[in-house]
């Protein structure tokens, strides 16, 4: 209000001002105006009295000019009139004629142009004009119009002036009050959204106007600098999400140049009988990597391993993805036949996976799968740096497929920030030692920046190997390795899933998932279900998992009829004799185990060895009483991870190995060592008789858990150690000390 008082207080002296000059000029301005119009009057009188007059003259009567003149007074405006025929006589003229007007002083009055005259009753107008008589030629004509009307006009003016320049002072006020009082709040209002930080990062409805721009842009910086100062350099006081972790890629690597290199591809096509259908594939790597790309953008590299794979891809063997709505590229690489065999289903599968996982299967390694193996590492070297857009991309290499690719991506983009990530165990370095390959596996490893393991216990583990195999230094206080004159951190990053898991959005209620589940198997709707999902492959315990059933069965058994336990195996790797094998086997138990009980009404176990899509799963998730995580070796296992971010109801319960990486982050399942079926049986026990309060209870601590350290979180923390790196690695360069990342 007060502001707006310093607004119109100058406005109204300046209208007063206005109106003390407007008053006289419009005052003489009308002045002039009614003498104009009086003379034009006097001049159209002059004119039609013209004639009767010289006729009057020409009788020379005085009383009947003076009673003509009489008539003409009936005109209200004509206060006299008179005629001088003799400037030295008096004039004839009606009775008010004014005496100061003498015939003699005429031409006075014409010459000085004078028309105006102050007398008693007033102001005058007075007009002489000459009367065309023969008889008498210096005739005139003195009309004298009276002009004190127009002293009441310009009173009456003046009084309309006055309030017309109260009113349009007051509008004025009133609109400019109005206006700054609107503008005022507006700006208190933008301003204060921007002190809360909104429209700081982009713009918003209230911090749009362009006059806070300035004030938004240094705050903007201000924040930068302060958080540059202030932030930790792990990210561990951070809220990760998506936007966040598109936030810090920008902020601390510069830019949206983000490759990633997996052997499985987020999406496959598939040619059916219907047509071209797309596969989501049962796989923890692409479950976790999927949603960092779709927030980092970028390309991802895969191969091509889907039927109609290739007639999808654009010349550059490229699709945009997710197909509905793209966010990165999905670069195919093709193998072939045999390299698919060598490379995929050899070394990695036959050869690296058994060796790093303790599930008791040996390791099969021959020379060929390996030179394949150099080879398709070879190949994905070659996309890597044709995808790269600059000299210092980020390229995230995924997993045991490709040990050899980050040393090939460091000989060809020096300056690249590498971050490789190892999904499964590393063992320790004895067993380690079985790999004929093993030092050329380290040194490829070795060429990244950053190394990840999803628990320290691996990362001691590698350390270790490096120590025992390699003349590296290893230090063991900030855990890096120096190696061919490159510095790698070895870290631990915990892998997770997105949250909130896409499905969720538009998954059903738990109650109608509930009863969907319990319809399609033929269930009765309070019959109790325990559920399993994994790949078929036998590091996930899916045959201890269905002794513990038939344990429960046997010490309790109240479940027989009452429980069934759901195993869906996603079919994997078939080409490989142990996984052929596993399969039958898991197969035959599940067959053997329903067997042992013809007279249930339902069956122990049902067995749904297929592939099921993702919201398919969510659905199971959420139908289930108890969700079995049994793997007898796992770096992480992402169902656990899933089974807790679908329980938006806060039942259900967990069983989980403690062989899995997730038993580290997960301590409030129910965690199990899957060798000991009895120990699983009771656990089942537990499970189901578990109150809904210690289920609510445990559950909200693990969501907690998942919510907080999300896979945002996994990929932001190796973005930050990486940005860290370079950052050191550029000072190092500066003092003269080689580095790299
Ligand atoms: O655990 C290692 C891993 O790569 C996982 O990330 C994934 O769940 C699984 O193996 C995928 O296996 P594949 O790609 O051979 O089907």
């Amino acid at each position: 209000m007060r502001l707006s008082l310093r607004f119109v207080i100058p406005l109204l002296l300046a209208l007063a001002a206005f109106a003390y000059i407007a008053v006289p000029l419009a005052d003489s301005l009308m002045l002039r105006w009614f003498v104009r119009d009086l003379d034009m009057r006097s001049s159209l009188i002059a004119t039609t009295v013209q004639e009767p007059l010289s006729s009057l003259i020409v009788t020379g009567s005085t009383p009947r000019i003076e009673g003509f003149f009489n008539r003409m007074l009936q005109d209200e405006r004509i206060y006299a009139v008179g005629l001088c025929l003799d400037e030295r006589k008096a004039p004839i003229a009606t009775s008010q004629f004014p005496p100061e007007i003498r015939c003699s002083a005429l031409e006075t009055y014409a010459d000085a142009g004078e028309r105006l005259l102050r007398s008693k009753r007033g102001l005058l107008h007075l007009a002489i004009r000459a009367v065309d008589s023969e008889t008498m030629p210096d005739a005139r004509l003195v009309l004298v119009h009276d002009m004190s009307f127009v002293e009441r006009r310009s009173e009456e003016t003046r009084r309309y002036l006055f309030y017309f320049f109260i009113a349009l002072g007051a509008c004025i006020a009133l609109i400019t009050v109005i206006i700054a009082q609107l503008s005022w709040r507006g700006w208190v209002h933008g301003l204060r959204a921007l002190l809360r930080g909104e429209g700081i990062l982009r713009p918003t409805r209230s911090t749009t106007a362009p006059e806070l721009r300035p004030i938004a842009r240094d705050l903007r910086e201000l924040i930068r600098d302060l958080e540059r100062q202030y932030r930790p350099l792990d990210g561990s006081q951070r809220i990760w999400d998506q936007q966040a972790l598109r936030a810090t890629l920008r902020s601390e690597l510069h830019g949206n140049d983000v490759i990633a290199v997996s052997n499985r591809e987020p999406y496959i096509h598939v040619r059916t009988p219907e047509g071209i259908r797309l596969q989501h594939p049962a796989s923890g790597l692409v479950t976790a990597l999927e949603p960092v790309m779709r927030a980092c953008s970028g390309t991802w590299i895969a191969h091509g391993s889907g039927s109609a794979d290739r007639d999808t891809v654009d010349r550059n063997d490229r699709v945009a993805v997710p197909p509905d709505h793209p966010l990165y590229q999905l670069r195919r690489i093709w193998l072939t036949a045999d390299q698919e065999r060598g490379y995929y289903g050899g070394f990695a599968n036959e050869g690296l996976w058994p060796l790093c996982h303790i599930a008791h299967v040996r390791p099969t390694f021959r020379s060929g799968d390996f030179e394949h193996y150099r080879n398709v590492n070879a190949k994905f070297a070659d996309a890597v740096v044709a995808e790269a857009k600059s000299k210092d991309p980020v390229v995230l290499v995924q997993d045991y497929h490709f040990a050899l690719l980050p040393r090939m991506i460091r000989e060809r983009l020096p300056e690249a920030t590498i971050i490789a990530f190892w999904h499964i165990p590393w063992p320790n370095p004895e067993a380690f030692a079985i790999c004929p390959w093993r030092r050329e596996l380290l040194d490829g490893l070795l060429g990244s920046s950053i190394l990840g393991f999803h628990t320290q216990f691996h990362c001691n583990n590698f350390l270790d190997t490096v120590d025992r195999m390699l003349e590296a230094r290893v230090d063991r206080e900030s855990f890096t390795v120096a190696f061919r004159g490159q510095s790698t951190a070895v870290h631990r990053y915990p892998i997770s899933i997105e949250w909130p898991p896409a499905p969720l959005a538009t998954a059903k209620s738990v109650p109608d998932a509930r009863r969907a589940v319990r319809e399609r198997l033929g269930l009765p709707r309070n019959h109790r279900l325990g559920l399993g999902i994994d790949r078929l492959d036998y590091t996930k315990g899916i045959i201890e998992r269905l002794n513990a059933v038939a344990r429960l069965l046997e010490i309790e058994p109240r479940w027989i009829g009452r429980f069934t336990f759901v195993q869906i195996a996603a079919p994997t790797r078939g080409t490989i004799d142990d996984y052929r094998d596993y399969a039958a086997r898991v197969r035959a138990l599940a067959a053997e185990i329903n067997a042992r009980y013809p007279h249930a009404k339902f069956p122990p176990i049902v067995l749904l060895a297929e592939h099921h899509e993702p919201d398919a799963v969510y659905e199971y998730l959420r139908a289930a009483d108890l969700c079995l995580v049994t793997s007898l070796h796992d770096g992480m296992n992402l169902v656990a991870k899933e089974f807790v971010a679908a329980r938006d109801d806060e039942q259900g319960v967990l069983i989980l190995s403690q062989f899995a990486g997730a038993s580290r982050e997960l301590p409030e399942a129910l965690v199990v060592n899957p060798y000991d079926a009895d120990q699983c049986a009771t656990a089942l026990r537990f499970g189901l008789t578990m109150s809904t309060g210690e289920q609510r209870d445990r559950m909200r601590f693990m969501r907690g858990v998942v919510r907080e350290f999300n896979v945002y979180r996994w990929a932001g923390r190796m973005l930050l150690d990486a940005a860290v790196m370079r950052q050191r690695g550029r000072f190092r360069v500066a003092e003269g000390v080689s580095s790299h990342g």
